[in-house]
Formats: structure tokens, sequence, C-alpha cells
């Protein structure tokens, strides 16, 4: 069932009857996120034996449609929402469930799990919507493809707990819930008040995957990122993490940000470490005072000389964490969640989480986070959050509201960022959560972008964006070039590999230039000067997917932005056959002739057979390309360009 609820400690049962249904005029009075620009029909049901009225509002968007409950207690006695979802839908036929979960450094990826009797269910319980089963997936008939069959697409506005189910019944209705996890979930109702669940999303499309994703695309960016940011070009990213991690001085990152400039980055991030005395991640967190040995002009200092060389300048912080040593902590012990029976806090990389439920808490993340951007030219925040909610227990909470924990986490992590976007709107916000860990259409309406993943493996990053594709367009997500071998799982690969799988993402950089050779100082300039030409088309383009990591050794896909193309093909492995098939292109005009040039080319030179050459728009979607491949981790990026006629 979708509802479950207790009155007097007894399950009840529920009733509702029609009363009436209204097109609403203007947006709906709501407390939570919803997806802007949509025409609301609400529905309204009465149960008159529990008195309970039920709100059920139908969204509208030009490639998606939502749906959410609002529950409103008419009674006298109070009721407790035990489950609450956004949505129970029953859809006829056979159906595959395709989610794109995984975990800490091996985020997104793309599992397939035939819908039968026995109900699947995937589950966030962590209070984060979490890099281990995210809120987004679809459902595929059975003969989906690319771009025929059909597929169904759900996704939720919101970053907590979640829970999905697809279960087939008898009669053959395959029946999706989607919404808040009833773990630890436990809302005390009062008599006159209201519950209201996240808003879910849903599409439908016959052109297949390749459908749903564009419907997607299309929703996240009229729909969900902040205006202020639709059709603006994303800076390239130098993130100081990889290179330098807690080790810095201001005389170093001013060299570091010269070298970066040198190479065409744009924006200059300063990671962990820049407070209190955090030299590890063992303390500080909580203490937003400037580290003045490291930095002893300041972030005002550091960010109008990085300003000056043509830099903008961003900053990391993890205001929802606490290290109990920490100026902070040892202020406000009561500040942080703790066991609600009073067992020795568990701590995750050494620190807890802030009771967000808290006003005084939200009220000093907001100041804290606040005065930072006034005090310095920071145009740019990587919001981090590496804890999650182990031991739930909020000192602020009285006893019969601690069920509401989960939730009301989540709705002071919103008001925070509200707060702080609308104070700041010319402030990029990133969402990261130990890597990918808040990949989730409730974090897109104040951030907009994420962390991928900490893991920066090219070749296990292309699984990842793979999947990311599905829900997501590019502009949202941070693919940054790092070292070889790779810091997280010693895998060697070449640095135009590298490049080519993140150039079809938001590009950064996050290598030590000093530990660079000439020829990759060279390379990535070049590089990066290509991806600035190539960035309307990266970034604001429709994705075609064109070969499948999951399925063959070569990965391709392809981004379309009005007359322009860039194509991506990674080789995941040696070729071991002698003919390697055509790469069929997708998306452009058939009649029109096209200019196809390899880009980002190194010491092998071109390996299409295309390369340099005008070709008709047929050719390349009927006939393809073929590429010489041969060894494990080559690539192409190629720019395929409209001849005027
Ligand atoms: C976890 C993030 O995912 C990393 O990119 C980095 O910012 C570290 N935190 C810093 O502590």
């Amino acid at each position: 069932s979708p509802m479950e609820l207790l009155q007097n400690g007894a399950p009840i049962s529920t009733e509702f009857h029609y009363t009436g249904c209204e097109a609403l005029k203007s947006a709906h009075p709501s407390a939570l996120p919803a997806s802007r620009g949509q025409t609301v029909l609400a529905v309204y049901l009465e149960d008159s034996a529990a008195k309970l009225r039920l709100t059920l509002l139908y969204g509208v968007l030009p490639t998606v449609f939502t749906r959410r409950a609002i529950l409103e207690n008419c009674g006298d006695t109070p009721v407790s929402i035990r489950k609450l979802m956004s949505t129970s839908t029953d859809i006829p036929g056979d159906w595959t469930l395709h989610t794109f979960s995984g975990g800490w450094i091996a985020e997104m990826q793309h599992t397939e799990t035939p819908v039968t009797m026995a109900r699947t269910c995937l589950e966030s319980t962590t209070g984060a919507s979490s890099s281990r089963a995210n809120p987004g997936f679809l459902l595929a008939a059975p003969d989906a493809a690319e771009t025929a069959g059909e597929v169904c697409g759900f996704n939720l506005l919101y970053s907590g707990s979640h829970y999905l189910s697809a279960q087939k019944s008898l009669q053959g209705l395959t029946r999706v819930m989607h919404g808040i996890s009833p773990a630890n979930f436990n809302w005390e109702l009062a008599p006159g008040e209201r519950f209201e669940t996240p808003e879910a999303v849903m599409a439908w499309s016959d052109a297949g995957f390749g459908g749903i994703t564009d419907c997607f695309g299309r929703y996240v960016n009229e729909a969900l990122i902040p205006p202020y940011w639709k059709n603006r070009p994303r800076p390239i990213v130098y993130n100081s993490w990889e290179g330098c991690m807690f080790d810095f001085t201001e005389a170093k990152l001013l060299r570091l940000g010269k070298l970066a400039k040198q190479l065409g980055c744009e924006l200059f991030v300063l990671d962990d470490g820049w407070f209190g005395k955090r030299d590890s991640d063992t303390s500080s967190l909580g203490d937003y005072s400037v580290n003045t040995k490291k930095l002893p002009n300041g972030l005002k200092g550091l960010g109008e000389k990085l300003n000056a060389m043509g830099l903008q300048f961003g900053l990391w912080f993890e205001p929802e964490s606490v290290s109990p040593d920490s100026e902070l902590y040892r202020r406000h012990p009561d500040w942080a969640l703790h066991d609600s029976l009073g067992r020795t806090d568990l701590l995750g990389r050494h620190q807890l989480l802030l009771d967000l439920t808290k006003p005084e808490v939200r009220d000093y993340i907001v100041e804290s986070v606040g005065g930072i951007l006034d005090s310095a030219p920071i145009s740019y925040v990587k919001w981090d959050c590496n804890r999650k909610i182990s031991d739930p227990g909020s000192p602020w909470l009285d006893a019969c509201h601690q069920g509401n924990l989960s939730i009301d986490y989540v709705r002071g992590y919103e008001s925070i960022l509200d707060t702080l976007a609308a104070e700041f709107p010319a402030v990029t916000f990133q969402a990261c959560s130990s890597g990918g860990g808040r990949a989730d259409y409730g974090t897109m309406r104040r951030h907009h972008e994420f962390w991928t993943s900490d893991n920066t493996d090219a070749c296990e990053r292309v699984f990842m964006q793979w999947g990311i594709g599905h829900l997501f367009p590019a502009i949202t997500m941070a693919a940054h070039v790092t070292a070889s071998p790779n810091h997280q799982t010693g895998r060697v690969t070449p640095l135009k590999f590298r490049f080519d799988v993140a150039m079809s993402g938001r590009l950064g950089f996050e290598l030590q230039p000093r530990d660079m050779t000439k020829e990759e100082v060279e390379f990535s300039k070049r590089a990066l000067a290509e991806y600035k030409r190539i960035r309307p088309v990266v970034q604001f383009g429709d994705l075609y997917r064109l070969s499948s990591p999951y399925e063959s050794r070569v990965a391709a896909l392809m981004y379309v932005h009005e007359k322009r193309a860039v194509v991506f093909a990674w080789l995941m492995d040696k070729w071991l056959a002698d003919s390697p098939p055509p790469l069929r292109l997708k998306g452009l005009n058939p009649a029109a002739r096209y200019l196809v040039r390899e880009i980002n080319l190194d010491e092998n030179g071109p390996l299409a057979n295309v390369h340099e050459r005008v070709l008709g728009g047929d050719y390349l979607m009927d006939f393809g390309i073929r590429i010489n491949w041969k060894n494990a981790f080559q690539s192409v990026c190629m720019e395929v360009t409209e001849m005027v006629r």
C-alpha cells in the first residue's frame, strides 16, 4: 500500500472518496521544492471516517508530468504517518527495471532487473539520496532499444532517504511506488496539520532510452536548474584536491593558479583544509575561520590575487558536519545528532552530522558560510557532505517528533541552501557527497552541478557518466582530468583518453602541473582551448548514445547543438577482431554536408577514416565512421560541423 497510518498506536484503514478537482491558477503554495512552470491539477479526496483529507497534485510540463500527495488531519486525534508515497502507479505489460545505483567510487552503475511478482525494492536509508541507491530509474518494455520502444522514466525531487518498488501482479499490472523511505519515518500529524510528500517526476517515451534522456535533459534545464544559470556556459575548473590535499600555502596555491591559468583553466577551487587547524580530516569541521598560517592574507587576499590572474575563485565547505575536535562542538555538543539511547557516538570520517532540524544550527551555517562568501570574491562553492545519518536522534526534536528527523533534516538543508542561493544568486553551488552521493533532482533546484565521483579513473568514469546521461544533462556532471596512475584505482591511462572522457561533461582539471612533462602541458593547453570551442555543444547539446560500454569494447556518444556535433568514442579494452563495426552517428540532418575533424590529436595522429573530410549527414548516420582501433584506452574526439551551402 502507498499509505500506512496509525491512530492511538493501532493501524487504521483508509477509504478516500473524490470530492472535486480544480486546475490551479498559480503555483501550489507548497512547503516543498516543486518543478518550475507546471500547470497543476488538484484532485481532492476525503475519508470521513478517518477524518482525513488527501490532495493529489498532478503537474504537467512539456516533457514530464509530476505528482505529489498532501495529507491533512481534519479530526481531533493525532495520526502517525508510517508511509506515504509520492506516487503509486499501475502500468500494464512486461517491464524491466533499469537503475543507476552503486556506491562510493562506483556511482551510477546501470543495472537491469526484470520486474516479476517478487517485489524489487531499492531504498536509501542513510538520510541522503546516496550513491548506493539513486532515486532516478526507468522501466523499459521488452523491445525497448536506444531509439525505439516504450520507456517510462521516474525521479523524485528529494535529497533524503527514498524508496522505490516495482512488482507485477497476477493480472499483469506492474505497480511502481516511489517516495520517502519508510525506514526510521514516523510522522506525527497533529489535528489541523498537513504533510506533503516530495514531488515525483515521470516521463514516457516510445522513442526508447534516448527519448527519455531527451525528456529528462530538457526538464532539468527548464524546470530545475535556477533560471540565472540557464544557457550560461560553465567555466573550466581547476580543483586543488588531488594535486595538494591538505598541504598548501598561499604561495603554493598562487603558483598552482598561475600554471592552471596558463593551461587555460578559468576557475580555481580551493578544496578542503583552509580553515581551523584542519591538516587532515580529523578536526575543525564547523570552525570556518581561515587558517592564517596557510593563508596569511586570508581568503580575500588569495581570491583577489587569483582574480588578478584572470581566474575566478571557488571554495570547499562541509557545512552540515562537525568534528568532535572543533571549537563548535566543544561549545555546542547538543548541536550534533546523537544516538537517542545515549550510546557512544559512531564517527564517520571522524565526524558527526549537525542537527539541521534546530533553527540555531541552520542560522549558524547560513551566517558562517554567508560571512565567508561576503568576505572574499568567491563565485563557486563546493558543498560537500561526507557523513550519513547512522544514529537517528535529534537533541532538538521532542520524543514524539523523533520520527520526523530524516525529513526535517532534508528540509533544514533545503532551507539553508535556499537562503544562501537567494543571497548569492551568482554563486555556483556544486553538490558533493563523498562524490556523487547527492546527484538527485532535489539538489538540482539549488545546485547547478554535482561532483560525479571521487573515482576519477577515466575508464570507470565512462560507465558512471553513461549512467548519469540517462537522467541528467552533461552540464550538471563535473568531470576532471587527474593523475595517472589514478589515485583511487592505480589504473594507467593516456592523457588523451583522460581528456576525451572528461571533455564529455563539465570539464575540470586536478593534475599537479608541476608533475607534468612539457608534452603533457602542451597537450593540455590545446585540449582546454578545444573544449572552450566545443563547450556550447557539450553543455547545451542533445545527447545521443551510440555504443554502450556495457555491450561493446567501444563506448561512444555524441552531442548535437544547432549546426554542430561532437562525437566521443573510447576503446575500453584492446581491440581483438580485424575490423571494428562502423560508428553510425545520430541526430544529424541527412540532407546536410558536414566537415568531420578529429581534435585532441596526440602522437598517434587521427584514428578515424573520415578525418578532415566533408560527408553527407546521411552517409555519417547510415554508413558511419571506421576507427582504426588497436590498444585499450585509445579514444577519439570528433567535431562535426554543418557546411554552409
Ligand atoms: C570528499 C570529496 O568528494 C572530495 O572531492 C574532496 O572534496 C574531499 N571530500 C575533501 O575532504
